[in-house]
């Protein structure tokens, strides 16, 4: 049977007190919306999922407008009930309906497929049996365990509140019976609102079966409302990467202190101390070891390379048996070769630093093209802007650059140059020789300070 996916996301997520909307909230660096349209899109329904938006609509669909996905605006929030049958004008009759919510997020595939077996003549829904269920619906099941209702928390009795199993707000219901029960909700309930689980109530009456599934992991279910159980998800969700990662071959010290915001890809047998965040698309290969408070954002990391403690990389390519660290800063447009090596207090940016090479301490360099083999000493400075534009650095292989060296760009240094140390070069250096531009230091003879007794005073 064709299939129609509804994401109801037009609520305002008040308990989030926040400018945001709930939807655009974040969960390993992904957006709420993002996490459950990516789940919906994967049990490839038969059109594209149709996602009902409204409370600060117009920011939700900017922010996401790539997501492949029907926009259907809800004018006024008035229940998830009056949400769903906005959705209807696009539905077929003869489509099922799996209807999801924009604040549960983390259902997996396997709990919906799971639901999406249901029985042909039955309504489906995901519950569970919580320790603590306040704040949602209960299920109300009569003595042959058979589902005969939900009632909201705010309207139940102190006897239902008592009831353990509760609704997770997923439902798959075929389109000819929303279409049929939807019109005759009410807001007759302490929300005065339209409430989607009442349509259990009418499959009650024209005794259409429901048939209840349990997710995997209750985690999946559990809604976010506030920014205590968003934080209580992000846990959750983290754990799961990081034993994804780890069963893929990777270590990490304490998977409790990893945070993976975005796609990461890591190969066998790369060790990653603790707190370590990725964003974005990061790709760490085989051998490498990764120090403590390392993050890595857009970054491709090859085999045998080495990230030491508290180094930052962001858009940057690196090669091979790289040593990197620790507190660097590589920021992007760097590519790192084969065996560079990037020390303490570097910062490096939209710079092609070839095999070999050595930028071991205090250094910035911008803009630049460094050969192979070259040394730069410490304290080495490429002044790329003059305040307008920016200006390139050449540097040939094997050149040596004496520490506390400024390199004015636009500028270049010629393969084996050796440069003088503390020089300020502003013209281009040639191969194979010394280059020195600082004043000759002198000494002068006969000179007295003025209190010859300071020393012995102190
Ligand atoms: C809902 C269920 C409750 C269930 C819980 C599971 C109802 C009445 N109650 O409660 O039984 O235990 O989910 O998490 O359905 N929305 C709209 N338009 C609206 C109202 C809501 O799009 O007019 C969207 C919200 O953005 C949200 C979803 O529907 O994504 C659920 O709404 P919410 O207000 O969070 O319902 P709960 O009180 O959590
Ligand atoms: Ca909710």
């Amino acid at each position: 049977m064709s299939l129609s996916v509804v994401i109801l996301a037009a609520g305002q997520g008040k308990r989030m007190r926040s400018d945001l909307p709930k939807v655009l909230h974040t969960l390993a660096g992904k957006t709420l919306l993002e996490h459950i349209v990516n789940t919906a899109i994967h049990l490839a329904p038969t059109q594209p999922p149709l996602v009902i938006y409204g409370h600060k609509g117009e920011q939700v669909k900017n922010t996401l407008s790539a997501l492949p996905v029907t926009w259907i605006h809800q004018t006024e929030q008035l229940g998830t009930g009056h949400a769903a049958a906005q959705a209807l004008p696009h539905i077929p009759d003869d489509h099922r309906v799996l209807i999801l919510s924009g604040d549960v997020p983390l259902i997996t595939h396997d709990t919906l497929q799971q639901l999406l077996a249901t029985p042909d003549d039955a309504i489906g829904i995901i519950t569970a049996t919580l320790e603590n269920p306040a704040g949602f619906g209960r299920i109300i099941r009569d003595a042959n365990q058979q589902i005969i209702n939900i009632i909201e928390e705010k309207d139940a009795t102190l006897q239902q509140k008592q009831i353990k199993e509760m609704n997770a707000g997923i439902y798959l219901i075929k389109a000819k019976h929303l279409k049929h029960w939807l019109p005759k909700l009410s807001n007759h309930n302490a929300q005065q609102e339209y409430y989607l689980p009442e349509i259990i109530s009418f499959a009650l009456q024209e005794k259409i079966p429901v048939h209840s599934i349990q997710p995997f992991d209750y985690q999946e279910i559990l809604g976010i409302n506030d920014r205590i159980q968003l934080a209580e998800l992000e846990r959750f969700v983290q754990r799961k990467l990081a034993e994804h990662h780890m069963k893929q071959g990777a270590t990490f010290l304490d998977p409790a202190r990893v945070d993976i915001r975005g796609e990461l890809t890591i190969g066998q047998d790369t060790t990653i101390d603790i707190n370590f965040i990725s964003e974005g698309r990061v790709i760490i290969g085989n051998h490498c070891t990764i120090g403590a408070n390392v993050l890595l954002r857009n970054t491709v990391i090859g085999d045998y390379t080495e990230i030491k403690a508290n180094s930052l990389i962001d858009s940057s390519e690196i090669a091979r048996h790289c040593v990197i660290g620790p507190f660097a800063r590589i920021r992007p447009g760097t590519v790192l070769a084969e065996k560079a090596r990037v020390g303490n207090f570097v910062e490096i940016k939209n710079s092609f630093i070839d095999c070999g090479t050595k930028i071991n301490h205090l250094s910035y360099i911008g803009d630049s093209e460094i050969g192979k083999l070259v040394n730069i000493g410490a304290g080495t400075i490429t002044c790329n802007y003059d305040g307008i534009n920016k200006h390139q650095t050449v540097i040939g292989d094997a050149a040596f650059i004496g520490s506390c060296t400024q390199l004015v760009a636009p500028v270049s240094i010629g393969e084996g140059a050796t440069i003088g140390a503390g020089s300020t070069i502003t013209a281009n250096a040639p191969p194979h020789k010394l280059t020195l531009a600082r004043a000759k230091q002198i000494t002068i003879e006969n000179w007295k300070r003025n209190n010859p007794n300071e020393l012995k005073e102190k």
